[in-house]
């Protein structure tokens, strides 16, 4: 805390009244904090005033309160809610009128009632609190002066309340290391209602079932985990319980109610073996539950933006040696959540991509109601609800980082009943959208962007889309697949043309679940078009994703640009509009072996073996760039380790990825020594040595793990900030990095 803050709270005399948890704990970190007058404790018990002075919870105590309030520049209330009304009769004379009072009560609408009731004028010295902390002990002696660290301390001010007092009470509990928030006091009440109050009335409730059991004995006796985690707080202080569920009568009935409604709803399903829905219930409270912390800061499930703080070490040497088998492909996992949640059936997935793009995707379609069980060690269960099945969200979805799931969802949300906002990361929020908005506001669809097509994305439920024929402006898979997504739902006919080959998954996926896409080769370019009727369904079936190439190029650069390396890359996707980074790599006299070439679930499917060739500078054939648009960032790496000049033009989509890539790259090898020179659509580069230093990933997973590969062949350590997002696409990156031989740490782990 700053010192002119600690300044407001100096030779300052507290009055805490009520020496319970609550109160020795706030009393105690104010006492040593050494900076107050007095931290006087009062108590029905004086064996808690004297165990409070022994314990250096208090300066001293009163027995007469009203002895102690007079002299009080704070008071504060630490007493159960139905006490609050008599207390405040008490000693409403006494209280001096720049004197601060304040509670802690978990109930404050009442605690506001009586203050309205015995302050009078004082009323706008009083501020109403709760800290958020506490445990199921109880009484001065489980005093613990770090019990607010690092907590949320809620303060609901009343319009009557002065700036001065609220400050003051702030000031007291940043001191204790609370986090101070405001809300209103309804809203406070319905909150605690919910979070807190409902549990604690289950768990008294389930454990007085348990312990009134003829066998309780055995009960108990047996009772392990489950029954010790979900009742812990069945210890809480009965006399202090009892006044939260009286003073909060309103809202707890409110939330029983709701509870007590889904649970025979759950009742039923198990009565009738309604697997689904049980699968539904538990599989979303799990991922609620494991997401509860984020939840409980009102963070998203998934905000990899929020930990940039990630950094990566990778030290210079070392060989790329070993078999591997990289993460699931991401553009196929977001594809396989998709259709299998629009299917009519259950869909398998097998070798899902695990990371925080895709599941960012996943769990949209859980917001959506759609049941999906999974992801376990990639496996994913996905009941379909049909082409109308899905249901609104109860807020904005959000997609985190990820550009694919945004752009996608967004044609497929197009034609929904309901309204609906897609909401992304801070890298999101600055990538283009009307490239999608706008094909499909041709469609019929009404969509609102932030300023300059960005997101957040709102559309509007209940419109009738028609089929268009779009000519694809830029060679982009998510432009494409977003507007045939809408097709599906659209009347008549949607075709899109793209200008280059992109990747087909969507096509190629829609067809394995039976929905027939036509192809046909357009005009003399030789451009595909791609066309499909609407209002058809889907059926469900098994989908195996194969590993994704785009991940497993850090590998096959790394190894490339690596002597005595031999690597194997196990079960690789191979598929035609993914393989410009083979082609550019063998153009750079990489030495890049297909074994055992398979298909697998409608997509061709081989092992790579890449073994060490000195590398050559090239011109990069413009016609490989939507082929390889993922792959770049590895590419330039292995053209600052070529020998000669490696040029890339036609490429300006690189600069609306997750980062501006050309720039990013540019910057990054710069920074190393390397002579790299950004164009508008592309870059130049000449290969030589590479140095250490330190280098800006900008929050974008290619940027990092290339930048980690260049350590391979760099003089000194390189050092990359912001590497967090490499899990929205390669969660194990670190580790299987090691595992071949790369000496790559992340900083402090
Ligand atoms: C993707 C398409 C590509 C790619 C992205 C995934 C997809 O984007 O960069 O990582 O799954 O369709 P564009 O189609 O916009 O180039």
């Amino acid at each position: 805390m700053k010192s002119y803050q600690t300044s407001k709270l100096q030779n300052k005399t507290v009055v805490v009244i009520g020496l319970g948890l609550i109160g020795g704990s706030l009393a105690k970190a104010l006492h040593q904090s050494n900076i107050f007058k007095d931290i006087i404790g009062c108590d029905q018990d004086v064996a808690s005033l004297v165990e409070g002075v022994s314990l250096g919870v208090i300066s001293r105590y009163e027995e007469d309160v009203c002895v102690a309030v007079a002299q009080a520049d704070i008071v504060v209330l630490a007493l159960p809610i139905l006490s609050v009304e008599s207390v405040l009769a008490e000693i409403q004379a006494v209280i001096s009128p720049h004197a601060v009072i304040t509670d802690v009560g978990s109930s404050k609408a009442s605690v506001v009632q009586a203050v309205r009731k015995t302050l009078g004028k004082k009323i706008c010295r009083f501020v109403p609190g709760h800290p958020i902390a506490g445990s199921e002990k109880s009484g001065v002696s489980a005093s613990n002066e770090h019990l607010f660290a690092g907590q949320k301390i809620i303060l609901t001010p009343l319009q009557s309340t002065d700036a001065d007092a609220k400050e003051l009470v702030s000031l007291m509990w940043l001191l204790a290391g609370a986090t101070v928030v405001e809300m209103g006091v309804e809203r406070h009440d319905q909150v605690l209602a919910v979070t807190s109050h409902l549990p604690h009335l289950l768990a008294y409730s389930l454990v007085d079932t348990l312990a009134t059991q003829e066998d309780n004995l055995d009960v108990f006796r047996y009772a392990a985990g489950g029954f010790r985690d979900f009742t812990r707080i069945a210890a809480s202080d009965p006399v202090m319980w009892r006044d939260i569920f009286t003073a909060n009568k309103g809202a707890v009935l409110e939330a029983l109610d709701l509870f007590t409604k889904d649970l025979s709803v759950l009742r039923r399903a198990i009565v009738e073996g309604d697997s689904p829905h049980m699968i539904g219930v538990f599989t979303r409270a799990k991922s609620a539950r494991d997401h509860f912390t984020k939840m409980l800061s009102q963070k998203a499930y998934l905000d990899p933006m929020q930990q940039n703080e990630k950094v990566f070490i990778a030290r210079p040497g070392g060989t790329v040696t070993g078999e591997v088998r990289v993460p699931g492909d991401k553009s196929i996992s977001h594809r396989s959540i998709m259709l299998g949640s629009l299917a009519d059936g259950v869909t398998e997935v097998e070798g899902f991509l695990e990371g925080e793009d895709s599941l960012a995707t996943l769990q949209a379609f859980r917001d959506m109601g759609v049941v999906i069980d999974g992801p376990h060690h990639g496996r994913v269960t996905i009941y379909g609800v049909g082409m109308h099945g899905l249901k609104q969200p109860p807020g904005p979805l959000y997609v985190g980082n990820s550009g694919t799931s945004m752009r996608l969802l967004v044609g497929l949300l197009a034609s929904q009943s309901f309204d609906v906002e897609l909401a992304g990361d801070e890298s999101l929020t600055k990538r283009p959208m009307n490239r999608v908005a706008n094909p499909l506001r041709e469609m019929g669809a009404v969509i609102e962007t932030a300023d300059e097509g960005r997101p957040p994305l709102k559309i509007k439920g209940g419109q009738a889309l028609k089929g268009i024929h779009y000519d694809l402006p830029m060679a982009s898979a998510q432009v494409k697949s977003c507007v045939l997504l809408a097709g599906l739902n659209a009347e008549g006919e949607t075709s899109v043309t793209e200008p280059a080959p992109t990747r087909d998954h969507t096509e190629r996926m829609l067809s394995g679940f039976g929905y027939t896409v036509q192809a046909s080769q357009t005009d003399n370019d030789g451009k595909r078009t791609l066309s499909l009727t609407g209002g058809g369904s889907l059926t469900a079936g098994r989908i195996d994703v194969p590993a994704d190439i785009s991940s497993a190029t850090f590998f096959m650069v790394a190894a490339s640009i690596t002597p005595d390396s031999n690597l194997l890359l196990k079960h690789v996707g191979i598929n035609p509009t993914r393989e410009g980074v083979i082609n550019i790599l063998r153009l750079m006299g990489a030495n890049l072996v297909l074994e055992n070439e398979r298909q697998v679930g409608g997509e061709p499917v081989a092992d790579i073996r890449v073994r060490y060739a000195p590398l050559k500078g090239i011109h990069i054939p413009e016609d490989q760039v939507p082929l390889a648009i993922d792959e770049f960032p590895a590419l330039f790496i292995a053209a600052a380790c070529a020998d000669g000049t490696t040029v890339l033009t036609g490429a300006e989509e690189l600069r609306v990825k997750e980062s501006d890539r050309i720039q990013a790259m540019a910057d990054g090898l710069v920074e190393l020594g390397v002579k790299a020179e950004a164009q508008p659509d592309g870059i130049v580069i000449q290969g030589g040595v590479i140095g250490g230093g330190e280098v800006e990933s900008h929050g974008d997973h290619r940027i990092a793990m290339s930048f980690a590969v260049a350590a391979l062949r760099a003089s000194g350590e390189i050092r990359i900030k912001n590497c967090a997002n490499v899990a929205t696409s390669f969660p194990n990156f670190v580790g299987l990095a090691q595992e071949v031989g790369m000496q790559l740490v992340e900083e402090g782990a």
